[in-house]
């Protein structure tokens, strides 16, 4: 279909100013991208690590166009095509042991939205500890959990109640655990937060503090998962299993869906939680293709991280496999706009740093082309 030319008064006219935008883009294949006017960029946002197998990738476009051809939607009534096989994938990527299951959704705020409810009706408790610079998702029970003030303090007061610690502070979580606690709710790399790692050894002692106390452990993958890392997940580093893990972004390679998958003995009965359109037969399609592709990318990922972190060994990189933040301060969004003048996409994540989240296809010479690009506008807004 071909897209409307008058698309900046359109905007401007009749969709709520949420979002700021400077380019349309009209064309995904791979790592790049083409905006209206027909300029190319190498993409390292990838809809902010949602498109890993790069743009159209031919696999998820065709299982897209066969379902699509077939059936469209079709109630949670009713058993949908290629909902179980999705889920009995996910239980085994996620190496749950035991017999884990999944739920489906269609966003990583509603894969929260579940994973609360879940902890709160199986547990009986009504309390979260969350952490500071945390991002699960702006509906009202996710954002209950999200830190940043600015996005949070417009919608108080919020539910469910929720205490913040700094991350990475272990011995934080344990002294804001109360007997009303239903669980403890984190990222293994905080994303939104400007990609920052906890120190190593944080997971466990978490873990370690949510055993001790009776208290559930809900890792937010919906940014870190989907094999972005190096790993299916980013929680398998640390040789832990939570509860809960909340998934979307790259789960479809952009179709929407999400999902929770939880350890065995936790999970919903009947009509204690639902969605229409969540689990969807195109959907489950996309995921399915999307996971084949990524299982053959994953063992290259780290590999690729590291060409990053070489290339940026000058500016202290945090590198996690293909999730890559650098601290640029106050010149971010001035980077950020140098990159897209010289045909390269990058985001800046909070307080000033440079958010990497490129396409697990990404090729070195991609790298090279990219990390050149970021070096020099890098280099030119340091001396400004
Ligand atoms: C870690 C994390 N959790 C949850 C969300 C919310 O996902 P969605 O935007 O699909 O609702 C995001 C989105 O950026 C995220 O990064």
């Amino acid at each position: 279909m071909k897209f409307e030319s008058n698309y900046r008064e359109l905007e401007s006219q009749y969709i709520m100013p949420a979002f700021s935008r400077e380019i349309m883009i009209t064309k995904g294949s791979g790592c790049t991208v083409t905006d209206a006017d027909g300029k190319q960029y190498l993409d390292l946002v990838a809809g902010i690590a949602v498109c890993s197998t790069g743009h159209c990738h031919p696999k998820v476009v065709k299982a897209i166009t066969d379902q699509a051809a077939e059936l469209i939607h079709c109630s949670n009534l009713y058993y949908v095509p290629h909902q179980g096989t999705l889920a009995k994938k996910l239980v085994e990527i996620s190496g749950f042991p035991g017999k884990a299951k999944a739920f489906f959704s269609n966003s990583g705020a509603e894969a929260m939205e579940g994973a609360l409810k879940l902890a709160r009706i199986r547990t009986g408790k009504k309390e979260f500890v969350a952490c500071e610079g945390g991002f699960h998702g702006r509906t009202m029970g996710s954002l209950a959990c999200t830190h940043k003030p600015a996005i949070r303090d417009p919608f108080m007061p919020l539910e469910p109640y929720t205490k913040f610690v700094p991350y990475g502070d272990a011995e934080a979580v344990k002294a804001a655990i109360t007997p009303e606690t239903a669980a403890v709710v984190l990222e293994p790399v905080q994303g939104e937060g400007g990609v920052i790692i906890p120190p190593a050894g944080y997971l466990k002692q978490v873990r370690d503090i949510c055993d001790e106390k009776g208290v559930l452990l809900i890792v937010d993958e919906v940014q870190s998962g989907m094999g972005r890392t190096g790993h299916w997940f980013a929680f398998q580093q640390d040789g832990i299993t939570p509860d809960i893990i909340t998934i979307a972004k790259a789960i479809a390679s952009g179709f929407p869906m999400g999902a929770i998958v939880a350890r065995e003995g936790l999970e919903f009965g009947k009509s204690e939680h639902g969605s229409t359109f969540a689990g969807g037969p195109i959907a489950c399609a996309a995921a399915l293709a999307s996971i084949e592709v990524i299982e053959e990318l994953l063992p290259d990922v780290a590999g690729k991280g590291e060409r990053f972190r070489a290339a940026f060994a000058h500016l202290n990189p945090r590198v996690k496999g293909l999730m890559i933040g650098i601290t640029i301060g106050d010149h971010c969004a001035d980077v950020q706009k140098e990159c897209a003048a010289n045909g390269l996409l990058v985001n800046c994540a909070a307080h000033g740093n440079l958010r990497l989240v490129p396409p697990l296809t990404i090729t070195n010479a991609e790298i090279d082309r990219a990390t050149g690009i970021i070096n020099a506008a890098v280099s030119k807004f340091a001396r400004t």
